[in-house]
């Protein structure tokens, strides 16, 4: 089943807990971390996810849009992240391989995402380690930005490239998701749509997610 992972980046931060509350039907919870130097915006950090540790019991999403990410992962991960999601091109192989280690070390699913100019061959040395893999369809830094639609062949290349090794590996996609883009990268074999003012725009949040895990029909 697809599965729906709501961006906090799209909710009201004075009001974070009912935010959360009122997207609980969701299979995920996507934490967009941003430090203003791999990404051109800050948005929030290891504080935060620990507030929202305590408050749910959601399967936390943490998606690292940071540089040298390996210096963090262990602390998202004993904060409170479920998976912890960082970019295979803001580390060293080394470091990655090591961060994706560690990860599991704690407990916890690794991903590794790539920006829409990185082919997917870049996450291929690493597929066999990870439990999911994201392929941004935005310039990652910015919510409510337009979906382009030219990533939808990384998306099938990764399901090739799961498929062929017989590996359980989800792809979660991020940027411009809404009803009409949710179908498209569902047929691609996206198994996780991450969606933030889709979402949090919603009159109705939980009809929205349920709309978006059925691919807007
Ligand atoms: C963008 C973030 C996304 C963002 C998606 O850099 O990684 O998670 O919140 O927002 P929408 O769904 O509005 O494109
Ligand atoms: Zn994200």
């Amino acid at each position: 089943m697809i599965k729906i992972s709501p961006s906090i980046l799209a909710a009201d931060f004075s009001k974070l807990g009912e935010e959360i509350k009122n997207i609980e039907s969701a299979d995920y919870l996507h934490f967009d971390v941003m430090d203003g130097v791999f990404v051109p915006n800050i948005s929030v950090g290891i504080p935060v996810l620990e507030s929202v540790r305590r408050i749910t019991e959601m399967t936390l999403d943490v998606h690292l849009m940071i540089t040298s990410p390996a210096r963090y992962t262990a602390r998202f991960a004993q904060a409170g992240a479920d998976i912890v999601v960082f970019h295979v091109e803001a580390e060293t192989p080394q470091s990655t391989r090591q961060a994706i280690e560690e990860i599991h070390g704690h407990g916890k699913k690794a991903g590794l995402s790539v920006k829409p100019a990185t082919p997917v061959s870049e996450l291929e040395p690493y597929i066999e380690m990870l439990d999911l893999v994201l392929v941004m369809t935005v310039e990652p830094g910015f919510g409510g930005q337009k979906f382009m639609a030219d990533m939808l062949p990384k998306i099938s290349q990764l399901k090739e490239m799961i498929d062929r090794r017989g590996i359980d590996c989800e792809i979660e996609v991020d940027g411009g998701i809404n009803l009409e883009t949710a179908k498209v990268c569902i047929e691609a074999g996206a198994t996780v749509l991450v969606a933030g003012s889709d979402i949090f725009g919603a009159e109705n949040r939980a009809a929205r997610i349920e709309a978006l895990r059925h691919g807007g029909v």
